[in-house]
């Protein structure tokens, strides 16, 4: 069973996705972290006149230790990742290492902004999640303060508005619902309310297979 999860950004979908993993024992990817990774390996250097080759070459010489989460956190990476995610190249360099992720025999849960429709569109299952800005950027702004960096709340919350207009107007992106999508709205739910919501998802999908 693959399963594709989509949302903006601070939408919660890892923390869905890490869940859904989790009680249907499938291996998860977070293909945010593929573009963070790719955004540090470049930061500063926004203003050269080669950006856009360094971020390509730096996608195509990704290496498993550069995708360690703790270090790809910050919201300043997700900025740079949303940078270097308009650049073809770079989507076209991190395409094979996610599509391989997806056909893994026992199946898997991919989440991201393209998983159901460019990665997997052949996926079992796809939610895609909707969660109002204010309260993504107050999960986030709490996310972050726990790990000990100082919030401002209103550049904060620019950031995340900036980054989705960024990502949906990605023309190399496919960050839209999907038809066959099903959207969830997490905006009223917690972390275990919404894996709730999308595990009845999931199983009803397939009992309907
Ligand atoms: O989900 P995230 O915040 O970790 O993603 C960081 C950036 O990477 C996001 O702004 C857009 C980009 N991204 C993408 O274009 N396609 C994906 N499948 C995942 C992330």
């Amino acid at each position: 069973m693959i399963i594709a999860v989509d949302g903006p950004a601070a939408s919660g979908k890892g923390t869905l996705a890490a869940g859904l993993a989790q009680h249907y024992r499938l291996p998860c990817l977070d293909t945010g972290l593929l573009y963070r990774a790719v955004g540090r390996a470049v930061s500063g250097l926004e203003d050269a006149p080669d950006f856009e080759a360094r971020a390509i070459a730096a996608a195509q010489n990704l290496k498993q230790d550069d995708i360690d989460p703790e270090a790809l956190v910050s919201a300043g990476v997700g900025v740079l990742a949303s940078k270097v995610a308009v650049i073809a190249g770079v989507r076209q360099a991190l395409f094979d290492y996610q599509r391989d992720f997806a056909a893994q025999p026992g199946g898997a849960v991919l989440d991201g902004r393209d998983i159901g429709t460019v990665i997997a569109p052949h996926a079992d299952v796809k939610l895609f999640i909707r969660t109002d800005s204010k309260v993504r950027m107050e999960r986030r702004a709490r996310q972050l303060e726990k790990r000990g960096e100082a919030v401002d709340r209103y550049a904060l919350y620019h950031q995340i508005e900036e980054r989705d207009a960024r990502d949906m107007a990605n023309p190399n992106g496919g960050f839209y619902k999907a038809e066959d999508a099903h959207l969830l709205d997490t905006t009223l739910l917690d972390i275990e309310a919404s894996l709730r919501a999308a595990i009845a998802i999931v199983d009803g999908t397939m009992a309907r297979k």
